[in-house]
């Protein structure tokens, strides 16, 4: 099966409502509309940016799929400074991270939290992004199939074959995130190649083959091609490098 690639760009932190419209639009004149028709594109601003990001995308009729970085798995309540994931399907938006290391390391989610989030996100007609990956101890250790393989297991528990066919788990490597360090591509090819099994052994093998499965951590320019050729990797999750346009829009365009 040919799974369609996703790149996404996850903003993190960074870029206000003004200089988020100006990365769109700059994104928007140097990707191709002819890449568009072959790969995905998400961005995923900060929250105050995504009312004018989804203005934007909506009024000019770009190709960029509106994401968000994160969500509450409740519909409504006391729950101060969080977002409802209803709220995000009212701005369009399409794809949602959810479970990124940097939430679970700083802001102690839990996969039993991603697993409730997931089916949130999956109830409200949006896409989830599930994060998974090792720290660098954990690596070192040989229990990086062991971290990751638990993550899917119990965040993806409850879903139907079809709910996980048409999310998007994305492998994270912990140490490689904003470090440079990027794990090599027969390392992330195997981690992913691992992840596609356990979801086979889950579901069925039509589910494990439609799941797309994203690498991120320092994925550059420089290093998109390489791994976005590993026959399990069907998309990147980018960080840093998706705040520079012109960095963003050669990993858009890895096959070219
Ligand atoms: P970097 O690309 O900056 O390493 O970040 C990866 C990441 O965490 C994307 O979600």
């Amino acid at each position: 099966m040919t799974r369609r690639p996703l790149i996404s760009g996850n903003w993190k932190m960074n870029l206000n409502h003004y200089e988020a419209i100006q990365t769109v639009q700059k994104l928007s004149y140097l990707v191709p509309k002819e890449t568009l028709e072959t790969v995905d594109v998400s961005i995923h601003p900060p929250f105050t940016d995504i009312r004018s990001i989804q203005t934007v995308i909506e009024s000019e009729d770009f190709d960029f799929h509106l994401g968000a970085q994160h969500c509450h798995w409740e519909e409504s309540g006391a729950f101060t400074g969080e977002v409802s994931p209803a709220f995000l399907a009212k701005l369009n938006v399409v794809y949602v991270i959810v479970g990124h290391s940097e939430r679970r390391e700083i802001f102690g989610e839990t996969d039993e939290m991603v697993n409730r989030k997931v089916a949130a996100i999956q109830a409200h007609g949006m896409v989830p992004i599930m994060c998974c990956g090792e720290t660098l101890a954990e690596r070192e250790a040989g229990e990086t199939e062991s971290k990751v393989l638990g993550q899917i297991e119990t965040g993806l528990a409850g879903r139907t074959n079809d709910q996980i066919a048409s999310l998007v788990i994305a492998y994270e490597p912990i140490w490689a995130i904003g470090t440079g360090k990027t794990a090599t591509s027969d390392d992330a090819q195997a981690v992913c190649a691992a992840i596609r099994s356990k979801v086979r052994e889950l579901t069925d093998e039509a589910t494990a083959d439609a799941v797309r499965i994203q690498y991120g951590g320092s994925v550059k320019a420089a290093n998109a091609t390489e791994l976005m050729s590993q026959s399990d990797i069907d998309g990147a999750l980018v960080g840093g490098a998706s705040l520079d346009p012109d960095e963003f829009a050669k990993i858009v365009q890895f096959d070219t």
